[in-house]
């Protein structure tokens, strides 16, 4: 049964990058029996210029009757002046909370062919193989009440509201340690359980949880010393479970680790196998539109997607494959080069990895 992809290209350098991912798409389905459709539709900053908002009703409900998303990047300093009800970041996490996308993973994995681009030493990041699970639509993000208002003295006070209730805890909790089991076995539990209540229950639903997987180590550790240790010692972790921004900020550490963000795809699921994918950088308006940028998350996000939502592993394995063979190749975009190595532009890699498919 053919299934459907919508495609959310968004802001900054988001339609270059997706553009090289709709080729492997295409090139799958083309070349290779993939059996899949494809739509576009708006979000973001070219929403806002278009609709007047950055998620318009009907791409949230093209979203919604998808099989699965494909997502560049939304935002730049157009719309930064803009009220953040309005912002096209909300366009983001309004996917996030309409699609019920609570489980957001993000791999950093080191490449090997990329070992000297990472700004840590060689012998701290090589074979680094880490998967921070990321609670998405809960937490500080969502919770209420929140704005700045004036209190009565006249002073201006900002609120935000950190909350989770258990069963959110709990579903994200067992999202990691089901992927831990398919991996090194082993669940790093990230709060500040020494100050804040919420993630006091967090600790506690967590054990809980780590109960009904005897096989899976669970350890704990506050957030500010993770931080630490993931430039200290960053191969101490298999999966990482984490709150919302814990998460959102563990991430950005996590993935300079492997020298690049430009190389880390991401996923967004919820709970029956629908997810977003979008490689975790952002649009980069600094060199959107040049033709530089690297479309290697992107493509790599593809191969999520195969996995994750359209039931094809071993279509995600050969994506994977390619864009190994591209970098053996010596092909670097500008983010990723080093000396020895050959510098192309976007649409030069991703037209490298369709030609390494097969
Ligand atoms: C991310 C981003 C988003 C987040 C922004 C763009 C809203 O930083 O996906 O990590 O904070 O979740
Ligand atoms: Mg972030």
């Amino acid at each position: 049964m053919s299934k459907n992809i919508l495609i959310l290209a968004g802001d900054g350098i988001g339609p270059e990058i997706v553009n090289e991912a709709v080729k492997v798409l295409a090139r799958l389905r083309d070349g290779f029996g993939l059996d899949i459709a494809m739509d576009e539709a708006l979000v973001g900053g070219e929403a806002i210029d278009a609709t007047g908002v950055p998620l318009p009703e009907a791409t949230l409900n093209l979203a919604r009757e998808a099989d699965a998303v494909l997502l560049g990047a939304v935002g730049g300093p157009k719309w930064e002046p803009l009220p953040i009800e309005r912002r096209p970041e909300k366009g983001l996490l309004g996917l996030r909370s309409g699609l019920g996308l609570f489980a957001n993973l993000r791999p950093a994995l080191l490449y090997p062919q990329l070992a000297d681009a990472s700004t840590l030493r060689p012998e701290v990041v090589a074979g680094l193989d880490i998967l921070i699970v990321r609670e998405l639509t809960g937490g500080i993000y969502f919770g209420q009440p929140r704005g700045v208002h004036r209190r009565e003295d006249g002073e201006r006070v900002g609120v935000n509201t950190l909350i989770y209730s258990e069963s959110e805890i709990r579903r994200i909790c067992r999202v990691a340690f089901e992927v831990a089991r398919q991996r090194g076995r082993r669940v790093c539990s990230v709060d500040k359980a020494n100050v804040l209540e919420c993630t006091e229950l967090w600790r506690a639903v967590a054990i809980e949880v780590g109960s009904e997987f005897p096989d899976v180590e669970l350890s704990h550790m506050y957030v500010d010393n993770a931080a630490m240790q993931l430039v200290r010692r960053p191969k101490q972790f298999d999966v990482i479970v984490t709150d919302n921004m814990f998460g959102d900020i563990l991430s950005d550490a996590a993935a300079m680790l492997t020298g690049s963000i430009g190389m880390l795809p991401s996923a967004s699921l919820d709970a029956h196998g629908k997810g977003m994918y979008e490689p975790i950088h952002g649009s980069a308006p600094d060199i959107a539109g040049k033709g530089v940028a690297n479309p290697l998350a992107t493509i790599l996000s593809v191969a999520m997607m195969l996995r994750y939502s359209l039931g094809a592993p071993e279509t995600a394995e050969r994506v994977e494959r390619a864009v190994s063979a591209v970098l053996d190749a010596g092909l670097r975009t500008a983010d990723i080069l080093s000396p020895g190595m050959r510098q192309v532009g976007t649409a030069e890699m991703g037209d490298a990895v369709v030609a390494a498919l097969g």
